[in-house]
C-alpha cells in the first residue's frame, strides 16, 4: 500500500508489520508524478485531501481496492468512478468533529474582538498609550445571533458551543434536522438576521461559489463570515469586494479557493480579516485518531470487511 503525506510512525501503531508501506523518503506531500508512478502497483491508497484522485490516477490504478482519505472531505477523489472500478473509499469523520468546532469558535471571537490584529500591533510596537476607552472596539459574541449554513456533524458542534456563549442560534440546510437545538430558517432570513455567518457546508457542485456578491449582499453590513469547511465554497473575489465595498464587517478563514494562499493575497492586507492556514483538524490528539480510522479504513478495505467510515454512495 502507498502512503502519500508523512504520517509519525507511532500514529500508524495498527498497521500489521507484514504490510508493504511505500513512501517517499523526504517532502510531507508526494508529487503527483510519484503518486501517478506508484499507484500502478497498490492495492491500497492512504492519501490526504492534499491529493487529487482522479481518473488519471484511477486509471493507472489496475490493483487498487481500497482508497483511505485522512480527511473528513472528500471532494479531492472522484467517488463515482473509484465506485465504477469496485474500489472502495473511507474516510475520517467524527473525530475530528470538535477541534473543528472549536477552531471555527476561535476564528468567530478572533475577528469579532479583533484579537489577530491586536497581537500584530503589540508585536510591531503600533500600541502606544496606556489605555484608551474608544480604542480598538470590536463586536459582542455573547447574545448576538449566529447563522450556520449547512448541519451536519460540525454545524451541530458549532451550535452547541454558541449556546454555551448565549447566543441565538439559527440554521439553513436543505432540509430541516431532527435533535437541532437551533431555529430552522431560509436563507435568505439567515443571511438578514445574522451577527455571525459560519459555513458548514460540504463542497459539492450545489455549494462551490454559494458565497458570491449576492449572497455576501444579503448579510449584513456589522457582520462576519466564518469558513473553516471548504475555500471553494466561497467566490473568494466577490468576498475581496465585499470587504472592500464594507458589505460586511469582517471575515474569518482557515480555507481557501487555492492552497496555501499566496502570500500577496489581497485578504492579507485587510486588518478585519482572519486568516489561518487549514488547521481545523490540527491538534495532536485529533490528528492521531484521524490516523487510527484511516489505517483501520485501509486494513478493512484489503481484507474485504465493512469499513469503519465509508463515504456515503
Ligand atoms: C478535512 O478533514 O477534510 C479537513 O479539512 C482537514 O482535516
Amino acid at each position: 500500500m502507498i502512503l502519500t503525506f508523512s504520517l509519525p510512525r507511532e500514529w500508524l501503531g495498527a498497521l500489521p508489520e507484514e504490510v508493504d508501506l511505500v513512501q517517499r523518503e523526504s517532502g510531507d506531500v508526494s508529487p503527483r508524478e510519484w503518486l501517478l508512478k506508484e499507484v500502478g502497483s497498490a492495492d491500497g491508497l492512504l492519501c490526504s485531501l492534499a491529493d487529487r484522485i482522479d481518473e488519471e490516477v484511477l486509471g493507472r490504478a489496475g490493483r487498487l481496492r481500497i482508497i483511505s482519505t485522512y480527511s473528513v472531505g472528500y471532494d479531492h477523489i472522484d467517488v463515482r468512478a473509484a465506485r465504477a472500478r469496485g474500489i472502495r473509499v473511507g474516510y475520517t469523520p467524527e473525530v475530528l468533529t470538535d477541534s473543528t468546532a472549536d477552531l471555527v469558535m476561535a476564528l468567530l471571537l478572533a475577528v469579532a474582538r479583533r484579537v489577530a490584529e491586536g497581537d500584530r500591533l503589540v508585536r510591531s510596537g503600533g500600541w502606544r498609550e496606556p489605555w484608551s476607552a474608544t480604542f480598538m472596539l470590536g463586536a459582542d459574541v455573547h447574545g448576538k445571533t449566529l447563522g450556520i449554513v449547512g448541519m451536519g456533524r460540525i454545524g451541530r458542534a458549532v451550535a452547541r458551543r454558541a449556546r454555551g456563549f448565549d447566543m441565538r442560534v439559527l440554521y439553513h440546510s436543505r432540509t430541516p434536522k431532527e435533535g437541532v437545538d437551533a431555529e430552522y430558517v431560509s436563507l435568505e432570513s439567515l443571511l438578514a438576521e445574522s451577527d455571525f455567518v459560519v459555513l458548514a457546508v460540504d463542497l459539492n457542485p450545489d455549494t462551490y461559489h454559494l458565497v458570491n456578491y449576492d449572497f455576501l449582499r444579503r448579510m449584513r453590513r456589522s457582520a462576519f463570515l466564518i469558513n473553516a469547511s471548504r475555500g471553494k465554497v466561497v467566490a473568494e473575489d466577490d468576498l475581496v469586494r465585499a470587504l472592500r465595498e464594507g458589505a460586511i464587517a469582517g471575515a474569518a478563514l482557515d480555507v481557501y479557493e487555492e492552497e496555501p494562499l499566496r502570500a500577496d493575497h489581497p485578504l492579507t492586507r485587510m486588518e478585519n480579516v482572519v486568516l489561518t492556514p487549514h488547521v481545523g483538524s490540527a491538534t495532536v490528539d485529533t490528528r492521531r485518531r484521524m490516523a487510527e480510522v484511516a489505517v483501520e479504513n485501509l486494513m478493512r478495505g484489503l481484507r474485504g470487511e465493512p469499513l469503519l467510515y465509508e463515504v456515503p454512495a
